[in-house]
């Protein structure tokens, strides 16, 4: 079979073509003068340049094709109706016309939407009336698919008519279109996103043309496609979203959309700018435009031959492969931390591993630094799992950050691998031995003040050579405990306080160098460290610590991924530390010493504790 396919190089029309020399039919595809049409040609597509609105460009083209398949349209939901009459009618007819002479099977592609989109479409089949709207996009498929009517019964030329519903495949306007929208953001639904996608994937409607177009029950007649999906809007909008970190928020009702649609289509299409909502947009996303199928099934034996999950695994792909390489400017906190290499120690646990989790789907490399290497292990199988993209670097070193020759030699090879990193996050440390003084021995004592600060020491020690040239970011987990004491917590507190100077003095050293510096302060984080605390922590220093409030790691992971995009130096998470460090301050720390005093004496005699 001889085709030739217009809009060779759209959506569709690309899937079309290609299929079409799969089966091994000579294609020929229409192209604009200026357009890309590279893929086309790898596939042994042939190319014909011309413009559907110049018919002085397109005389001869059918001569010698046996089935031409017009699919060249304006696909947008906004602008001025002359252009759509103009592409979408004018242009019909055009190519009718110059097809008259050979007359070859004429397929064309029209819309659901030619039924109208301000009702539900639900069960509605091809026979069923279909209603001006005012949409210039729906109301010129009405009239081009009465144009080709008339015109092909006028000059005996048998023709079909395909009324896709909302079709996706990668690559499509309602996966680029609808992630460009959740990256710019706010996006939010339409009647709570709880209407039908009315989704045909690609190949299936592919599927259905071809097998229309083979047949000879389907002359002269049209067909609605449309996939047996149970699939919301709300569902598909939010399943792209989390490739990209965003959702969909709040939600209006399809009314105030249709009427909002029509107020700024009025406004702004004269002044040739894009409405923030239009009447197609609230009646494909608010209405139920599940159309009846019955009779591609029935005439065509067509069914949906890719399913669902099949479909949302292959958009999955071309979304990571493709998209996100090729958008990374388009999302800022993509943007961002697109492909920054970050290193974190104590990244397989608690704030370091939910810090991981969220660099990493904001497209980071990220290498993980701790002792226990199955920790380790299983850390980075739950990150590969949220990757933003597929070839996205997560690896694991299993090293001693207390160890100065070891963190030199294992940073050294680090960073020959991965490297010099960009943003190096301290989080390694531990609360062991939370107990009376009297109870520490110097070796506790010394375990802990060895890997809470010698071992920020050592780690920023080995790496800080190879991050001035980068002007890397240096990020130091200290705690709360630094900054008002705790009962309980003479071993830890002094080392968290000992970090409290070190980030000070190293952000003098590192400012002329334009290195950021950030050191986190976070009150109580519902992480393992706790466990090992409970063990020994006294009752009093367990009341003293609620007062600050207990916050969940991602919470304060967000918090730390923000003091880095915005090169914040002293960072509190968490309101209620933040208001009992501001009194701190202001009282020269006599307000919060008496009220934890009280709090202390109250305990031991609550709970008759012997001095
Ligand atoms: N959780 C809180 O309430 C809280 C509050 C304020 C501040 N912080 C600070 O936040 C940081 C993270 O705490 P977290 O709650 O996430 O603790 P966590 O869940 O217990 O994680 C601690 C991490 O540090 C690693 N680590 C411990 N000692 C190490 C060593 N010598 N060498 C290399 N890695 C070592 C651990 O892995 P391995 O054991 O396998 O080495 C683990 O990955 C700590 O610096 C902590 O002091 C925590």
């Amino acid at each position: 079979m001889r085709a030739f396919v217009t809009g060779a190089g759209g959506f569709i029309g690309a899937h079309l073509a290609e299929e079409l020399i799969k089966k091994g039919h000579e294609v020929t595809g229409l192209f604009m003068p200026e357009e890309d049409s590279r893929r086309a040609e790898k596939a042994g597509i042939m190319i014909c340049r011309g413009d559907i609105t110049r018919p002085e460009t397109l005389e001869g083209l059918f001569d010698k094709v046996d089935i031409v398949f017009h699919l060249a349209t304006r696909t947008s939901d906004w602008g001025a109706t002359s252009i759509f009459e103009k592409i979408m009618v004018q242009g019909t007819e055009n190519i009718l016309r110059a097809c008259q002479k050979s007359a070859p099977r004429f397929i064309y592609f029209s819309s659901i939407a030619a039924l109208g989109l301000n009702r539900h479409l639900d069960g509605l089949a091809e026979e069923a009336a279909r209603e001006v709207t005012g949409i210039a996009y729906c109301d010129t498929k009405i009239k081009a698919e009465d144009l080709v009517r008339a015109f092909c019964h006028k000059h005996h030329i048998d023709y079909t008519i395909i009324r896709p519903a909302n079709v996706i495949g990668p690559g499509s306007v309602w996966v680029k279109d609808i992630l460009d929208a959740l990256a710019r953001g706010p996006v939010p639904l339409v009647a709570g996103g709880k209407v039908s996608g009315a989704f045909v994937y690609v190949d299936n409607l592919v599927d259905g043309t071809l097998l229309a177009a083979e047949s000879d029950a389907a002359k002269n007649q049209t067909y609605h496609f449309r996939d047996d999906y149970d699939f919301t809007w709300g569902a598909y909008i939010n399943f792209l979203g989390a490739h990209i970190n965003k959702k969909a928020v709040g939600s209006i009702p399809f009314q105030v959309g249709w009427y909002l649609g029509h107020f700024f289509e009025m406004i702004l299409t004269p002044l040739h700018i894009r409405p923030p909502m239009t009447r197609l947009a609230a009646g494909v996303f608010g209405r139920n435009n599940d159309v009846d199928t019955t009779k591609a099934k029935t005439e065509l034996g067509w069914s949906t031959r890719v399913p669902l999950d099949e479909a949302l695994a292959k958009i999955s792909s071309w979304i990571r492969e493709v998209y996100i390489p090729a958008n990374v400017q388009k999302n800022p906190e993509i943007k961002r931390f697109y492909r920054k290499i970050v290193f974190i120690t104590g990244g397989s646990s608690g704030i370091g591993l939910a810090t991981a989790r969220e660099l990493v789907r904001y497209g980071a490399n990220v290498v993980l630094i701790a002792r226990n290497s199955e920790k380790l292990d299983a850390a980075k199988n739950s990150l590969d799992a949220v990757k933003l993209v597929p070839d996205q670097v997560i690896d694991v070193i299993s090293m001693d950050v207390a160890n100065p020759g070891e963190v030199s030699e294992k940073m050294k090879s680090a960073v020959a691998a991965f490297g010099a990193p960009d943003i190096l996050i301290n989080s390694a440390g531990i609360n062991k031995y939370a107990d009376h003084f009297e109870n520490i021995t110097c070796d506790m004592f010394s375990e802990v003040i060895n890997i809470n600060v010698n071992g920020v020491r050592n780690v920023t020690h080995a790496l800080l050579p190879a991050m001035k040239e980068k002007k890397g970011h240096i990020v130091i987990l200290s705690s709360a405990a630094a900054l008002f004491g705790m009962f309980g917590y003479t071993a830890y507190g002094t080392s968290k306080a000992a970090l409290m100077g070190f980030a000070e003095s190293l952000r003098y050293e590192l400012a002329p160098l334009k290195m950021p510096v950030t050191v986190v302060f976070p009150p109580e984080v519902d992480t393992p460290m706790n466990l090992d605390e409970a063990k020994t922590l006294p009752p009093e220093g367990r009341a003293m610590k609620s007062m600050a409030g207990l916050l969940e790691p991602d919470y304060v992971a967000r918090v730390i991924i923000r003091a880095i995009a915005k090169k914040k130096y002293f960072v509190i998470p968490g309101f209620q530390t933040r208001f009992m460090y501001f009194f701190h301050r202001l009282t020269n720390g006599v307000i919060s010493r008496v009220v934890a005093d009280l709090l202390v004496k109250w305990i031991i005699k609550k709970n008759k504790i012997e001095k």
